[in-house]
């Protein structure tokens, strides 16, 4: 590998990756593993240590730990647990851990807008805080926080889920100002329609939706993990060391047509 090529390599980084069990989030460290890094898998299912085992067979370590974003007490021992897997350094973190409920506005529970509002917004800030004093304490750090499409639109019936989402995009921008002279680099990937097991079933739910969304998206297809791989692996690399603040939407070209 030359110098330059280098520059994208994930060699000898060390990543957490939160809600990194399944979904998305486990496609997001498929390609940071494929790109050298070693990885801890954080989520609330225990799903997570079968993940880590089936992203370890070849390549870097990867371990898996249980730990709750939105419980501060239980994510710090959560997190201590990753670090001292990790060897005490942490170069990446993907903070991807989110849930969502759909229902319209009106009838919309008030607990379980709390509880997207913890899980999504102050999950992403208790993580992104535990990562971002062990990044700043050692000056350098890559901190992506996993926001969405609705961080931009208002779409109906996940009033909770874009409230939070548009939160996750603000703290990623004020994450940035406090962070970035001190080496950490705080940036957020804006998924947009992604197939995933919890939306695999749309097209036989919903034909029309899924036919209409389609209809609406330029590149004419649903997204997925993949999609988003190459962005993760550049944002978590050094070759996007002047690249802090952004929301980077992976959206088939939906939010500008
Ligand atoms: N699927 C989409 O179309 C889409 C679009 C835009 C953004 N996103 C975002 O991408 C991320 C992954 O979504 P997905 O579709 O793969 O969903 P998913 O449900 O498959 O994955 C989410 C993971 O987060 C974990 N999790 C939930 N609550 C947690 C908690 N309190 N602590 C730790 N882990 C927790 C879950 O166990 C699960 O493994 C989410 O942040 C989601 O909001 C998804």
């Amino acid at each position: 590998m030359n110098d330059f090529m280098k520059k994208f390599s994930l060699e000898g980084k060390k990543a957490i990756v939160t809600g990194g069990a399944r979904g998305l989030n486990y496609g997001i460290a498929q390609g940071l593993h494929a790109a050298g890094a070693e990885i801890v898998l954080m989520d609330i299912q225990e799903l997570v240590y079968e993940s880590a085992e089936k992203l370890r067979e070849d390549g870097a370590p990867v371990y898996g730990v249980v730990g709750d974003v939105s419980k501060s007490e239980a994510l710090d021992q959560a997190y201590a647990k990753a670090l001292e897997l990790l060897g005490g350094r942490l170069d990446i973190l993907i903070n991807g851990a989110g849930i969502q409920y759909r229902c319209q506005a009106e009838d919309f529970p008030e607990e379980r807008f709390r509880q997207i509002l913890d899980v999504n917004l102050v999950g992403v800030f208790l993580m992104a805080q535990r990562a971002g004093r062990t990044m700043l304490a050692q000056g350098h750090g890559k901190i992506i926080n996993i926001a969405s499409l609705s961080c931009f639109f208002g779409a109906s019936m996940i009033a909770g889920y874009t409230a939070s989402k548009g939160g996750v995009g603000q703290l990623t921008k004020v994450l940035s100002t406090e962070w970035a002279g001190r080496g950490v680099n705080v940036n957020a990937i804006a998924p947009g329609y992604m197939v995933t097991e919890l939306t695999a079933n749309i097209k036989e739910v919903n034909p029309e939706q899924y036919n209409n969304i389609c209809t609406r998206i330029p590149k004419g297809r649903w997204g997925t993990a993949e999609d988003l791989q190459g962005v993760a692996v550049f944002l978590a690399s050094d070759a996007s060391d002047y690249i802090t603040g952004t929301i980077n939407l992976v959206d088939g070209g939906y939010a500008v047509k």
